[in-house]
Formats: C-alpha cells, structure tokens, sequence
C-alpha cells in the first residue's frame, strides 16, 4: 500500500493566505510534500478533487466523548467516528466526564485511545476545579504534563473568583490556556431555557442573560490583570460580543459560536421540546444578528460544536429532568455553511480559518490548521454544492438528540484524512 496520495484538480482553501487556489496537492509520509499545478507521481493513489473545496483538516475546540462513565451517551471510539464523519481532525473533549478528568492519568487514558483509535486526533481538556466542584484548584502541571491541553470546568463557570484569579496566574507558569463557560447560576438556579417572553408563556425557570455577561465581564476583568490565556466558548449573547470587542482591545482573548446558537431562537423550544434545551440557551433573533456581525468582524475568532451527546431516554422526561445538550458533530460544518456562507456573513475562506488555522493557533499546533508543505497532512475535502438531508438515525454518534433532523444543507465533508490517512470517503469510515 502507498503512502503516497495526490489529490488533484481541488481547490485549496488557504486560510493563512487567504485565498482560493486550483492546485493538485502531494501527501507523502503523513506529511504536505507538494502544492503546485500538475504535479504527477504515478506511485501515489490519486483523488480526483475536482468540483471540491480542499483545506486544512478541522479543529474543533469544544465536544463531550462522555468517557469515563457514560459510555452509553458516548465513547471515544464512537465520539472518534462521528468527528472523522464530520471532517475534524482534532477535537478537544471536555473534562465534564464521570468522574471528571481532573486527574492526570485520565488525560493520559485519553491520549492512549485517540491513538489506538487512530481516526480524529483527541485533546483532552483538564478540569480547572477538582470534580468540577469550584473548591480546589487542580494540578494544572501534572495535567500538562499527561497532554492536557487547556483548562475548562464546562458545564459551569467557577463561582469564586478568588480561585479563577488564582488559576489564572497558576496556568501562566504552564502556559495552558482556559475555555470557559460563562454562567453565574445565582442569577438562574434551575434555570431551563432563555429567559424572555417564550419561557413566560411556556412557564419554564428562566436563564437571563445577565448570568452569562456577568462571568464575561468578570473573567476578562480577570485575565486583564493576570495576563492569562483565555477563551470564551458557545457565547449566545449580543451584550457579550460587545463585551469581548471591548477586551480585545487590550488582551488577546479569543471566542467561538456554536452552529445551533446561530440557527435556532428561544422561540423553537415550542418545536422541538428538549431536543432544543441547552446550555447556554438558546436566545433571540437579535442575539443572533449580534453574535454574526462578530463572527465577520472577527471579534468571534472561532467555530465550535459544543458537540453534546445524550441518550433519549435521557431526553424523553419533562422540560425540566432532561439534560442539556445538542449532538450535532457530523453536522457541524453544513450548519455553518449554512448560517454563515449561505447567508453571505463570511466566506468560505474566513469559515475555513475559523475551523482550522485559528484553533491551531489557539493550542500552539505549529504543525496543523494550514495546508503548506512540510506541515501534517491533515485535511479535509469538501463539496460545497450537493445538497443531502440530515439523518440523524445514520450518525455514528451514540447520540442522536438533534434537532435538525431532515433539513437539507450544503457543505458536507466527503473525504477526511489524518497524517496522510484517508480515514473517511464519501461518509463512510475506513478501518
Ligand atoms: O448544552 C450543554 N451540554 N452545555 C454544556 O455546557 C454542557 C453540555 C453537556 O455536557 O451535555
């Protein structure tokens, strides 16, 4: 078997230069050898890319793979399918596990099964409270040292500001960064949806969104006095966009959507009931108007899932019992085209640099997130034009909690490759 593929006739998305370009690419040894016009090397297996988009493989900064202890939600190995499926090629997974991971040889369990797997590379993130509990800090450099990759309690926002303060100058010492989520749950204590005028009329526990911009405001206060590294993920409110311009103006802070906070309103919990319940919430068309205009000036830097499997028998109870989540990984890149290319907010170069070269850049993946030569050959190929369904029945995800069942999108991933291996064609992994 080669270890060689040429793909020609694609064009490449090549966000650091932002352009499009139609050259053939040449993949040797796992890594990028050649980009240029008509290049040939009988001994390579040849992809015909034409009528394709070619970029960088895909970073995606925020998914639950719910290993250790709900396995039935998801696992690495089907949370590792469904992120090839979805054209990723790294994905972080968040600590919120049972137990959480806030134990270094838990991230090094992690980092042994996302190779043995060998389909999506899969970063752990850390917890930044022991349990997740908000009390003690943990280990950050232990954490490190096992391959954790930045720090996050999601799910929850660390209540003391005293210990945030502090971890923020600890993780300086090991130059890990923070995702955070941004809730002050004293401002919605068994908060449901939104709060507004469709929580009112359905009689659901609100969120406002005080709670959110709160944190945002509190936590960049925070990482401007301790110079740490911080990201805000899943943001859903047009106060906290506002917030974060006005930080990044002084500290490098970073920030990203999530496709579902960018399609559905507050008012679609009528539709869809629990399939819709998330946290955040989801929030007003205004809301949305904010968080697009972000995305285009760059203030919202990158795209995430926030990928949240959940089985549905969990979902199938009340408004209130059930968890919050959406399980959208193998979507995640159509629902983007569609908010955001389709609608003409950003183009297809700008969606690329938001899934790739930005996240690179935010974990200091020097290798990844640009197609050049001498660079990890992870990529992603596109078709930009056919249009398919979504069925959420043919997800590889154990969850298949979606909303979006049978809309039909553009922009689906049709080959994903990692370090030189083409581990997804056309939908379908390859073993
Ligand atoms: O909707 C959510 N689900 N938001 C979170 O912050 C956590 C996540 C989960 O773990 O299911």
């Amino acid at each position: 078997m080669t270890d060689s593929i040429l793909i020609k006739k694609g064009t490449l998305v090549l966000p650091g230069r932002k352009e499009l370009v139609d050259a053939d690419l040449l993949i040797r040894e796992g890594k990028i050898v050649r980009i240029g016009r008509g290049i040939e090397d009988p001994q390579a297996y040849s992809l015909n890319a034409s009528g394709l988009l070619v970029g960088p493989g895909l970073i995606n900064l925020h998914v639950h793979f719910r290993e250790p202890g709900e396995e039935k939600k998801e696992d690495l190995f089907t949370g590792a399918r469904a992120a090839a499926r979805g054209g990723f090629t790294t994905v972080v997974c968040m600590p919120n596990t049972c137990p959480p991971l806030d134990n270094p040889l838990f991230a090094r369990y992690i980092v042994s099964r996302s190779a043995e797997i060998g389909l999506v590379n899969i970063l752990p993130a850390g917890a930044i409270t022991v349990g997740l509990k908000g009390e003690t800090m943990t280990n950050f450099g232990l954490l490190k040292e096992e391959g954790v990759v930045a720090l996050s309690d999601d799910g929850k926002s660390v209540g003391k500001s005293r210990l945030l303060y502090l971890a923020f100058r600890y993780a300086n010492y090991f130059d890990l960064p923070f995702i955070l989520h941004e809730e002050d749950e004293n401002l919605s204590p068994a908060g449901e949806m939104h709060e507004g005028v469709t929580s009112f009329e359905m009689g659901y526990r609100g969120i406002p969104p005080a709670g959110e911009n709160s944190r945002i405001a509190r936590d960049l206060v925070l990482a401007l006095y301790t110079g740490a590294r911080v990201h805000l993920t899943h943001l859903s409110t047009d106060l906290g966009v506002d917030l974060i311009r006005w930080f990044q103006a002084r500290i490098p802070v970073s920030a990203d959507v999530t496709p579902h906070h960018l399609l559905l309103t507050d008012q679609q919990v009528k539709q869809f009931g629990t399939l819709a319940k998330v946290n955040p919430p989801l929030r007003e068309e205004k809301d949305i108007q904010a968080l697009k205009l972000g995305i285009r000036e760059g203030v919202i830097n990158i795209l995430a899932s926030d990928h949240a499997p959940h089985s549905l028998e969990d979902k199938e109870v009340d408004f209130a019992s059930a968890p919050f989540g959406i399980s959208n990984l193998e979507i995640t890149l159509p629902l983007l085209v569609k908010s955001l290319v389709e609608e003409g907010v950003i183009d297809w170069i700008s969606l690329w640099e938001k899934l790739s070269l930005n996240p690179a850049r935010f974990l200091k993946l020097t290798d990844r997130g640009s197609l050049e030569e001498g660079k990890v050959a992870d990529i992603t190929i596109v078709d930009p034009d056919t249009e398919w369904e979504v069925e959420v029945n043919q997800f590889e995800s154990k969850g298949k909690n979606c909303p979006f069942q049978g809309w039909p999108l553009r922009g689906w991933p049709v080959y994903t490759i990692l370090g030189g291996k083409v581990v997804m064609q056309e939908g379908s992994l390859i073993s």
